[in-house]
């Protein structure tokens, strides 16, 4: 049987490097989808790095913020490869922090956008084929601080929050059809998003994890694919929170 097709979006980044590679250690052909502003080279060049360590990548440029890019994106996958893809990982998301107080429209447009809107335009470009064929895992990678809420994060809270109404109805529209939906939400993971937060802070969050350390992008990957097995069809509808115990539901 040949086998299934994983899309990662923001695949090329933190998370979304060890994400793509756990699920190609769990067997799965990997496609990163990337946009980087469009620097093509940026991306060919990690997947020449991926390579270099023993890990074969498909990438494959999309805009996750605009409906037709992800349409064309999508669309050069599966004629790629000559089937749907069968698990979809929502992974690409931005912040763009700063006090509510301070905050200006474009701040949290594209927070919304590359965060919530792209649930749409990724997933309503695969669902019916996961439903056509039985069988389909949609991940959307969400946030402690969603769960929590964040000081300077209204726009990332309240766009990572929607994602987890949005897994839970579409579980339940699905569910009969072999498909799951999940939410996985990470907490402070060791990623260039963290590193953009002064130093100060990053030391004052440290303290507030009882597990106290930042955790690492493999032990969210691991935790993707874990979702993405044939063996974990009785998980949907889940928000599966990863963060060390900084928030305990
Ligand atoms: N709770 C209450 N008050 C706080 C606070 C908090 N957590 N943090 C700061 N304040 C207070 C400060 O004490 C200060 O008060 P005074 O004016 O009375 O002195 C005031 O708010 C202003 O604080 P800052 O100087 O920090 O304000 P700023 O506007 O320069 O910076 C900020 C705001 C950029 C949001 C900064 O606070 C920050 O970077 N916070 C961290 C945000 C964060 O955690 N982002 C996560 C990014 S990673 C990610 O998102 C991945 C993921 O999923 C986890």
């Amino acid at each position: 049987m040949s086998k299934k097709i994983a899309f990662v979006t923001g695949g090329t980044g933190g998370l979304g490097t060890s994400i793509c590679r756990s699920l190609v250690d769990a067997g799965f052909t990997v496609v990163a989808g990337y946009f980087s502003g469009g620097r093509h080279e940026k991306a060919q060049a990690w997947q020449e790095a991926q390579r270099a360590d023993g890990y074969e990548i498909d990438i494959a440029y999309g805009d996750v913020t605009d409906e037709e890019s992800c349409a064309k994106c999508v669309a050069a996958v599966e004629e790629k490869y000559g089937t749907g893809i069968d698990v979809l990982v929502n992974n690409a998301g931005i912040t763009r922090d700063g006090q509510f107080k301070k905050m200006t429209w474009d701040q949290w447009d594209q927070v919304l956008s590359a965060n919530l809107d792209s649930m749409f335009h990724m997933t309503r470009l695969v669902i019916n084929g996961m439903i056509d064929k039985n069988w389909g895992r949609v991940i959307n990678i969400s946030s402690v601080n969603a769960q929590k809420g964040q000081f300077g994060q209204c726009n990332y809270s309240a766009a990572k929050a929607g994602i987890h109404g949005f897994t839970k109805a579409l579980a339940q529209e699905v569910a009969r059809k072999g498909v799951t939906v999940n939410t996985v939400s990470p907490g402070y993971i060791k990623t260039e998003m963290v590193a953009k937060i002064a130093q100060d802070i990053q030391d004052k969050i440290t303290a507030t994890i009882p597990v106290g350390r930042f955790g690492t992008p493999e032990e969210i990957g691991r935790l993707v694919a874990f979702v993405a097995e044939d063996e974990s069809s009785y998980i949907t509808g889940s928000d599966l929170s990863i963060n060390g115990g900084l928030h305990m539901y």
